[in-house]
């Protein structure tokens, strides 16, 4: 196997966490240093990861089975490492990732109820057996976090009871504690710069 150089960082969180402008500003910062990053984001990022994507989010929800909504996010994912991350990884590029298998835990795992070693199963054969060096979990109370996205339509999973997305919560930072060296945990209701500033001492505590 060809070594990796570059950095794995991935971001975490249930809806309405505010992670997707984090990942953003992220990358403008290491942009700005004209470092090689690239930003992508799960499901998508590929032209097939894009078109699962759009069954994913928006197709009618009970046509798509938990078992199926498994597998559908990981051949996503299968093809996004090895079409993109692992490329670049080679490469030594800064590879920022919105969402990865550590979402499958918390929404097919503990949201769905499906059996976790399975699940592990399924991620590690999608992955190869990649993990990120670094997590960020941007951590908010459900009720919160789903207020914040009221404003649009919603999609299959943001459809989801309130009882779902505690189910989500709860698993994330389950899973968070059972790594603490990967993951940081931030409180997403913080200030968005300082969300940044803290996510930046990290980042850039590695690139040093
Ligand atoms: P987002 O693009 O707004 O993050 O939406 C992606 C949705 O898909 C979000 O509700 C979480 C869900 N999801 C899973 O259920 N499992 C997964 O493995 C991934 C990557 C996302």
């Amino acid at each position: 196997m060809k070594e990796k150089n570059g950095l794995f960082i991935t971001f975490e969180g249930g809806e309405g966490s505010g992670k997707s402008l984090q990942t953003r500003k992220l990358y403008r910062r290491l942009q700005k240093l004209s470092l090689p990053v690239i930003l992508i984001h799960e499901p998508g990022s590929t032209a097939l990861g894009e078109k699962l994507s759009r069954l994913l989010k928006w197709g009618h929800s009970n046509e798509i089975s938990p078992l199926a909504e498994l597998l559908l996010f990981n051949a996503a994912r299968a093809q996004l490492v090895q079409q993109v991350i692992n490329p670049a990884l080679s490469a030594g590029k800064i590879v920022i990732c919105d969402r990865f298998a550590d979402s499958t835990l918390a929404y097919q795992g503990c949201g769905r109820g499906l059996d976790m070693a399975a699940i592990k199963n399924a991620n590690a054969t999608a992955t190869g057996g990649l993990q990120p060096e670094m997590t960020f979990l941007l951590d908010i109370p459900v009720k919160e976090g789903l207020a914040r996205k009221s404003t649009r339509e919603t999609n299959r999973f943001e459809k989801e009871e309130v009882a779902f997305h505690e189910r989500v919560r709860q698993g994330y930072l389950q899973i968070a504690a059972s790594e603490p060296r990967r993951f940081t945990v931030i409180d997403a209701r913080l200030d968005k710069k300082r969300i940044a500033g803290i996510i930046w001492q990290r980042v850039s505590s590695i690139l040093e």
